[in-house]
């Protein structure tokens, strides 16, 4: 069997997430990694028993490596991914893609034109209760649907930002709890619902000493004809789990993260789908590695059968132009066509 081998730049919070995913993946072997923080670098290397490389450009010459793993912060993943997509080496990014849609066809036209594939982290899209949720709304079983709509009010703390030199910035986190935080659900509902024709949204920074966004309200209108309202913030005490409502003429789903909690369809029992307790409104790292070992699995099936990735980097600019409408709506005050 072949193996693929993975590189991982950036060895922070997540990036344990990526080396226990790999690790998990019988085709996968972790090579290397390489970050920035000398102490970080070390510490990551030697706890997985991984070349250490000092910086990116090297380690993509590494020739046992065939895919990266960029944990970056966020500002920094469109350089990496068309760093990588020239030097010929696959990709798994970490959400999200890229800050802006511009950057995101920059890196969709590097992967096109160098065959690389790549997978953008969204580990939502693979529980079975929204792919589910996806199926019914495809199949019309809730009818004509009237409002989707997703809540996400969580809690960050103060300590949260003050600990780190890029989460909270415009330059590296791109946003705030839509860019950083809600893309998640953004994504999902997007991921069911389909295209977005136009927006309306207010963006503030109401408590958090941030540049950007600490509490987010704004109402969208999908092509379908649905109606829906998209709400983040980090700034609630105590912080509540997601909670996402699909209402049609003929039947009503909720979701609290992956669980249904409501189901109003007629003539369907509910399904019995066991999702993993996350916890991730109060706490960022508050959730397993299924969702990473699922991804990674993806971009290596998408490589050996010359398939798309299930959350390709087309996917993964979707909730990026939303969110960035969002930002545009707030700050001209106008609604915002897609
Ligand atoms: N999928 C999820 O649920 C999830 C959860 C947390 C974070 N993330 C994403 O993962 C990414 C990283 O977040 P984090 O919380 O791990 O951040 P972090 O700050 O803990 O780690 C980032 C690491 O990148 C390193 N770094 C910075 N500049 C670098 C450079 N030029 N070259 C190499 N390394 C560099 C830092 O030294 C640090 O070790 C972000 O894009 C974030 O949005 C995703």
């Amino acid at each position: 069997m072949k193996k693929f081998g993975f590189g991982i730049v950036g060895c922070g919070a997540i990036s344990n997430m990526h080396a226990g995913a790999v690790n998990a993946i019988e085709s996968a072997d972790l090579v290397a990694c390489t970050d920035v923080n000398e102490k970080s670098l070390t510490e990551f290397s030697k706890k997985y028993v991984i070349e250490a490389y000092g910086d990116f450009n090297t380690m993509l010459a590494d020739k046992r490596i065939d895919a990266v793993c960029i944990c970056t912060p966020s500002g920094l993943h469109k350089r990496f991914c068309i760093e990588a997509a020239k030097a010929g080496k696959h990709i798994v990014v970490e959400k999200p893609m890229a800050l802006t849609t511009e950057d995101c066809d920059e890196i969709i036209k590097a992967c096109d034109e160098n065959g690389v594939k790549l997978e953008v982290i969204s580990q939502n899209r693979f529980k079975k209760s929204f792919r589910y949720v996806k199926t019914l709304v495809d199949e019309g079983k809730l009818g004509r649907i009237v409002s989707a709509d997703i809540y996400m009010k969580y809690y960050r703390s103060p300590e949260y930002y003050a600990s780190s030199n890029w989460k909270g910035t415009w330059a590296m986190d791109g946003g705030g709890a839509l860019m950083n935080q809600g893309i998640h659900g953004v994504d999902i509902l997007l991921f069911i619902m389909g295209k977005v024709k136009s927006v309306f949204g207010y963006t503030r920074t109401l408590v958090r000493d941030i540049e950007v966004e600490d509490t987010a309200s704004a109402v969208v209108e999908f092509e379908n004809g649905a109606l829906g309202v998209i709400q983040g913030t980090t700034s609630v005490a105590p912080g509540y789990p997601r909670k996402m409502e699909i209402n049609g003429d003929k039947g009503s789903i909720t979701l609290i993260e992956g669980d249904i909690t409501v189901w109003d369809i007629e003539g369907l029992d509910k399904p019995d789908f066991k999702a993993a307790a996350g916890r991730s409104h109060n706490d960022p790292m508050a959730f397993n590695i299924e969702g990473h070992v699922l991804q990674i699995t993806d971009l290596i099936e998408s490589i050996e059968n010359g398939t798309e990735p299930f959350v390709s980097h087309r996917e993964g600019r979707k909730p990026i132009e939303l969110i960035t409408a969002i930002y545009d709506s707030s700050r001209t005050g106008k609604r915002i066509e897609l």
